[in-house]
């Protein structure tokens, strides 16, 4: 499937721009955009609504399975839908991102979003964001990238996202939960966040989203021509 359509695969910790830059490069493109973390952050708001522990591994897996979402992307802004309602901005919260960093570590809620993520790479192509998205959701992808900045900038940029849209929250807070959902996603025994194989890294810090898009772009393009 992966050797049909192309899919760039762009990983990286909280804040390091992954989902800004995978929009763009999406949009830019013309192709599809999985946002990975959001699949998790669904499963997480599923639990939250209809009260199922964050260790049901069998009930939270079912969900995973279940529920029925869609995503539209308009110029490089994403919209979730879960069950008809637009759940988009309920998704960014803090509270929502820790308890989908916990409902990450359990085997069977991956197993059952495994599938579904493979499905979004349609033709064109696809951009897809995430933690294991190159190390094992599309392990043959044409191009992965691993994102990161240090772990100042990546909090300042959190706590600057979350500050655009209304959610009140403290600087050292935010470094703080970063660094909570950093050591549990990179020690995680299924799928940890890491370099995966034959991945380019790019430190994002200190350089604009149009320079890291622009840098990852000649990258793909490079690719493109060589196979040519
Ligand atoms: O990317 P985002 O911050 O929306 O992801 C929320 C959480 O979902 C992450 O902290 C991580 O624990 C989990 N996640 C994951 N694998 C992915 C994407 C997200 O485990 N591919």
């Amino acid at each position: 499937m992966t050797d049909r359509v192309p899919v760039i695969a762009i990983d990286g910790p909280t804040g390091s721009g992954k989902g800004t830059i995978s929009r763009s490069l999406a949009h830019k493109l013309g192709w599809h955009l999985l946002d990975s973390g959001a699949l998790y952050r669904l499963v997480a708001l599923i639990a939250a609504q209809k009260s199922i522990a964050l260790d049901d591994q069998r009930g939270l897996a079912a969900a995973a399975a279940d529920m029925v979402v869609n995503f539209s992307l308009a110029e490089d802004a994403e919209q979730v839908f879960l069950d008809g309602t637009d759940v988009t901005t309920q998704l960014r919260t803090e509270e929502h991102a820790a308890a989908a960093s916990q409902v990450a570590l359990l085997p069977l809620v991956r197993a059952a979003l495994l599938l579904r993520q493979r499905a979004f790479a349609q033709p064109p192509g696809l951009v897809a964001d995430g933690r294991d998205m190159g190390s094992v959701v599309f392990p043959d992808a044409t191009l992965k990238v691993y994102l990161t900045a240090t772990p100042k900038e990546r909090a300042l940029r959190r706590y600057n996202q979350l500050k655009e849209k209304g959610i009140d929250v403290s600087l050292p807070a935010v470094s703080r939960e970063i660094a909570e959902r950093d050591e549990r996603d990179a020690n995680r025994k299924v799928a940890p966040l890491k370099t995966a194989e034959g991945a380019q890294v790019l430190d994002s810090t200190g350089i604009t989203p149009e320079q890291v898009v622009a840098r990852v772009h000649s990258w793909f393009a490079g690719l493109d021509q060589s196979a040519s």
